[in-house]
């Protein structure tokens, strides 16, 4: 499964980048509006980090101005995917952008019937939300299993992206779930490094290492 970092903060993705896992990036206009200025430099700026994809996405509801964001994105840099919301314009802007030979990351799906929809309209990725639908007390990790399931029975192409993680358990959950991609926040990365008795562990081989040199001196 390749992980994604779900920001726009630059330092995050450097962090995640020099540990070695970081496979791509999404933004989205809220995650833009944490950090502010231009989207365009900051774009530009992830595409220099990572070669992996890095979706950005287009605010405008008609296909048209769609389409218009898009193909701007995908000149910023070759790793752009355009990042479009599920519904009927979407759909077609993602049959256009397919057609025109950019990838695209269909966002806000919270249904397989959604995720299968976008993947036959030509969607590179297909972005199902799990947080969100468990907060409304639907089961956010069955449409990843379910679209993960269903496009190996049928042979699709196109990737199911777990978004919208809250906790590392949605991590393993997404994993096991057959998400091919799982996109989550900084700080849930940095929860997955850590375990209790790892560092407790640590503590103590540091503690043995320095009384074991200290016995070797005398
Ligand atoms: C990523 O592509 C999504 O926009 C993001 O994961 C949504 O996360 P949220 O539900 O925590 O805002």
């Amino acid at each position: 499964m390749k992980i994604f970092l779900d920001t726009a903060e630059i330092e995050e993705i450097r962090t995640a980048a020099r540990w070695g896992v970081l496979d791509g990036v999404t933004t989205n206009p809220s995650l833009y509006a944490k950090v502010g200025g231009s989207y365009d430099e900051i774009l530009k700026e992830i595409c220099k980090i990572t070669s992996g994809p890095v979706s950005a996405e287009v605010v405008s509801d008609d296909v048209e101005g769609m389409l218009t964001e898009g193909r701007h994105f995908a000149k910023l840099a070759p790793n752009i995917v355009v990042k479009v919301a599920m519904s009927e314009n979407g759909l077609e802007a993602i049959s256009r952008f397919a057609a025109e030979g950019i990838k695209t990351n269909c966002t806000l799906v919270f249904s397989t019937n959604q995720g299968f929809l976008a993947a036959k309209a030509g969607a590179s990725i297909i972005s199902p939300f799990v947080g969100r639908l468990d907060d409304i007390n639907q089961d956010g990790m069955t449409v990843i299993r379910e679209l993960a399931e269903a496009f190996s029975i049928h042979e699709i192409e196109c990737e199911v992206l777990a978004a919208s993680i809250r906790n590392p358990l949605h991590m393993t959950q997404s994993l096991l779930a057959g998400a091919h991609i799982a996109t989550l926040p900084f700080k849930i990365l940095q929860q997955m490094v850590h375990h209790p008795l790892t560092d407790k562990g640590i503590a103590q081989f540091k503690k043995d290492w320095a009384a074991a040199q200290a016995t070797a001196a005398k």
